[in-house]
């Protein structure tokens, strides 16, 4: 196998980028997931604030991709208000699968789930165009900050033009992340989104070290 210089391989043989942050968990754990998923809302109730914006600008969008969708709290959150949505639920765990189907019930039946990784160089291939690309709490799992504009400028090609990508994460500093290799500042963000060739980025909002960004 050819590695790029980046990158090196770890004992199991896996392929990792130096100076990238090891995640403490591993999310594709059931044990892992339904324990983050047992407390995200309790240790930051104010995410669901987030989701009523998200379900604001998705008014009309009919097709939409969520990255790290995780349990699916956002996207019961949506499909229970957007009758025309239908989701694709992009995430890399089973695990996080599983328990968003539990999540969305008959909602389900809106939803398709995609296994994939979105650090893999060609996760975007073959799939289609969307009238939304979203991801809320998730872009980090790239596990540097660097790698964001190669994550935004992936979720670009797959917008049907003047589509929106809603992009939702932590960031680093003031009442954020101390993290600031694995999280951006929201300005390190707005540019990221920039670089990824966005030309209209909006910060729609930013609480309890969240932000959220519409870039078209
Ligand atoms: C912190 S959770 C957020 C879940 C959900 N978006 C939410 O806010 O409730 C991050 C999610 O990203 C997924 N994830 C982590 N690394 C990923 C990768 N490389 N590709 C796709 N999904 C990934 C995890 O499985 C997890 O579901």
């Amino acid at each position: 196998m050819r590695l790029l210089m980046e990158e090196r391989t770890v004992e199991n043989g896996k392929v990792e980028n130096l100076g990238d942050v090891p995640s403490p968990i591993d999310l594709r754990q059931m044990a892992d997931a339904a324990e983050w998923a047992a407390v995200a809302m309790e240790k930051r109730p104010w995410r669901v604030e987030f989701f009523g914006r998200f379900a604001h600008e998705l008014a009309g969008a009919c097709r939409v991709l969520e990255l790290g969708s995780g349990p699916g709290f956002l996207a019961r959150h949506l499909l229970e208000r957007l009758p025309q949505l239908r989701l694709e639920l992009f995430d890399f765990s089973e695990a996080m699968h599983q328990l968003a189907r539990e999540r969305l019930g008959v909602l389900a039946e809106r939803a398709d789930f995609r296994l994939g990784s979105f650090r893999e160089a060609d996760w975007a291939r073959g799939l289609p165009l969307y009238d939304a690309v979203i991801t809320h709490q998730a872009a980090h799992e790239v596990r540097h900050k660097r790698h964001l504009p190669t994550l935004h400028r992936q979720a670009r090609s797959l917008l049907r033009p003047g589509a929106p990508y809603l992009m939702c994460d932590h960031y680093a500093g003031g009442d954020g992340m101390a993290n600031d290799q694995l999280y951006a500042t929201v300005e390190e963000q707005e540019a990221a989104l920039r670089q990824a060739g966005f030309g209209d980025v909006a910060l729609l909002m930013r609480q309890g070290g969240l932000a959220f960004f519409r870039a078209v």
